[in-house]
């Protein structure tokens, strides 16, 4: 039996309050090396051609493809200002990133490594997954200077279960402080039910509000982390993040797990081709 992550202590927080703050979890090299694999990803990323597709209203459909088939692929999303009207960059391609996702960890060999390391097949057990299946894995950049904010939502209401079964892990790749739009959460919050749910249909989606009471804007706890810490995230646990107007980026990685014993909803936007079926830790 794998000696237990998590100290009783930590397992009462994260009953209590819906998070763990685990600091120095992987090591600075470790992040470095992902750092440095996503530059080479980014480096044989061709943006021709996409500018349009993320330059207008009139691309929402385009836009939408790139965006929902994406949940077995790696696929790049540009920040909102990195576009000027005509879909041309405003900033050098490795500064126009938002994101990268969402199938890195099953696709890209060093974050499948990184990913499948186990330590995090031994957290995820200490968290109560049964079997644990990594789902999503994005590279967040918040750009210096055009970093996008992340208003506060539920992880739950994006990757959806029955029972609800989804952890977030999400990678300090680099320092996150108040300046640079560290993580905000709301302790204890993952006891408020589902808020709404983000439902696929085709190629079309829509926000279904679930319960009358919005989410908090106010009042949530920020979390600023160093290069190396692992914050744990309950699905149900309501958080944000703000832009990123400093000069210095804020990378981080996350990977979102559910339990193979609960049931994956089919109309959850993040779908994959039957022939490339989830995996655990193995
Ligand atoms: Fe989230």
């Amino acid at each position: 039996m794998t000696q237990p992550i998590l100290s009783e202590g930590e397992r009462r927080a994260w009953v209590d309050r819906g998070y763990l703050h685990l600091e120095g979890f992987v090591s600075a090299e470790a992040c470095a090396v992902l750092r440095e694999r996503m530059a080479e990803l980014l480096e044989s990323f061709d943006p021709s051609g996409l500018g349009t597709v993320f330059s207008t209203d009139d691309q929402r459909h385009a836009q939408d493809r790139y965006f929902l088939d994406s949940g077995d692929r790696i696929r790049f999303f540009f920040e909102a200002l990195a576009l000027d009207d005509r879909g041309c960059l405003t900033v050098e391609k490795a500064r126009s990133i938002n994101k990268v996702g969402h199938a890195l960890h099953d696709l890209d060999p060093v974050f499948d490594a990184f990913s499948r390391q186990p330590t995090l097949a031994t957290l995820a057990h200490d968290l109560g997954l049964a079997q644990p299946l990594l789902l999503q894995s994005m590279y967040i950049f918040k750009q210096p200077g055009i970093g996008g904010e992340v208003t506060c939502h539920q992880d739950s209401a994006f990757l959806h279960t029955e029972p609800l079964s989804c952890i977030g892990f999400w990678f300090a790749l680099e320092d996150a402080t108040l300046e640079n739009g560290c993580l905000f959460v709301e302790p204890g919050g993952h006891r408020r039910p589902l808020a709404c749910r983000f439902r696929r249909d085709g190629y079309t989606t829509r926000m279904e509000q679930l319960d009358p009471a919005p989410l908090p804007t106010e009042g949530l706890v920020p979390l600023e982390a160093k290069t190396g810490d692992l914050i744990v995230l309950h699905g149900q646990l309501p958080h944000r993040s703000a832009a990123n107007r400093s000069p210095r980026s804020r990378q981080a990685y996350t990977l979102h797990l559910i339990d193979g014993t609960a049931s994956y909803s089919a109309d959850n936007w993040l779908q994959r081709a039957a022939d490339k079926p989830l995996r655990g830790f193995v």
